[in-house]
């Protein structure tokens, strides 16, 4: 019991940093008042990915900044949030750490109860705020740049993992097979970008796995470097858009066939996508067209709330809160790695 689980108007403030977007939102009975959120990418792009001390010192710089903007913008006063949710993991330790920092400063200046939410459970909730009436059980296919899982998801609280990636999470590939293509950080959205205008004409290897429910990324993205850097030997030019167009086809086919397999002989109607990668476009398409000829109802995030954000750690703040989770001591630590099951 947290004594919130019945409370009439619950308002949350949460705080997201673990990565290199810093965020804050508000949430009153599930439903988003307020937002801001402020992304480091630019800052990154040099280095072709983030780097995790620059991610924590601009963390500190716009924290402050964005909480005041989100609170200002719901309309709320400070004195009338119930709950201060911030992200404790999984993510970069030093991002991390500043949200929790804040948080924990900011709740205990007001008086005010705190609760440390999973980042990865955070990016499943986000499709609550979307889809409020979303059908449980579901299958849960979740998608970013350090995670790639399929789970049954039972209850709001409760899932079963049933597969998960070999290698490379899904975003990572797409980070990867982007440098090889020379494209900028963040790769995902460029790969998408590039393979609008290609065909996919690159063979691909068929990933086939001992458990039909887990993913690798390795074996695309071997064949990938190696058909540029056969090309490069013979002085030849690639078409860019032809492989990321293949890439793309085939990593977006390993997961809608993976997540629909598991929805079907568990007799399950619906398949929630969340995470960085379920803002691809060729995903959602492939997705829906597939999960409908199979009489299934997939789901995903509006795509602004697929990448990081605060939205998703108030929602998932808000599930835990109504199922009584325990709420978290001042004393609340950041971790690196957190299990989501
Ligand atoms: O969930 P997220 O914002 O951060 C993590 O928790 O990891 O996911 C970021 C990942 C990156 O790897 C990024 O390239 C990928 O999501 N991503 C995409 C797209 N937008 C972001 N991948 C494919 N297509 C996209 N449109
Ligand atoms: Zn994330």
């Amino acid at each position: 019991m947290n004594g919130f689980e019945n409370k009439e108007n619950l308002t949350i403030l949460a705080i997201e940093s673990s990565c290199d977007e810093t965020a804050c939102a508000i949430l009153k009975d599930g439903v988003i008042l307020g937002e801001c959120i402020s992304t480091q990418i630019a800052l990154h792009r040099e280095y072709g990915g983030v780097v995790p001390e620059i991610a924590s010192r601009n963390h500190v710089l716009d924290v402050g900044r964005v909480v005041d903007k989100a609170v200002k913008d719901s309309g709320i006063n400070l004195s009338d949030v119930d709950v201060i949710a911030v992200t404790k993991g999984a993510g970069l330790l030093g991002s991390l750490l500043v949200g929790v920092s804040y948080a924990k400063g900011l709740a205990y200046s007001l008086g005010k109860p705190l609760i440390g939410v999973n980042h990865i459970r955070g990016h499943v909730a986000a499709n609550y705020l979307a889809h409020p009436d979303l059908p449980l059980p579901y299958v849960g296919l979740i998608v970013s740049g350090g995670h790639t899982a399929l789970a049954v998801v039972e209850s709001k609280t409760k899932f079963h993992i049933v597969g998960s990636t070999a290698d490379d999470a899904a975003g990572e590939a797409f980070d990867k097979v982007a440098r090889v293509l020379g494209l900028p950080y963040p790769g995902g959205p460029e790969i998408e970008k590039l393979a609008a205008s290609g065909s996919p004409s690159v063979p691909m290897p068929k990933v086939k796995m001992k458990n039909p429910y887990d993913f690798s990324y390795s074996g695309l993205k071997t064949a990938v470097i190696n058909y540029v850097h056969n090309a490069e030997q013979k002085g030849e030019v690639i078409n860019k858009a032809d492989v990321a167009c293949s890439f793309q086809n085939a990593a977006v086919d390993m997961l809608v066939d993976n997540a629909i397999a598991l929805a079907n002989e568990r007799g399950i109607k619906a398949i929630a996508v969340a995470g960085g990668v379920a803002a691809n476009g060729k995903l959602r398409e492939v997705m829906q067209e597939k999960a409908s000829r199979n009489s299934i109802q997939s789901y995903f995030p509006p795509k602004k709330l697929c990448t990081d954000n605060a939205q998703m750690i108030a929602s998932e703040a808000y599930v835990q809160l109504r199922a009584g989770a325990e709420l978290s001591p001042y004393t609340l630590d950041a971790k690196a790695t957190l299990p989501f099951e």
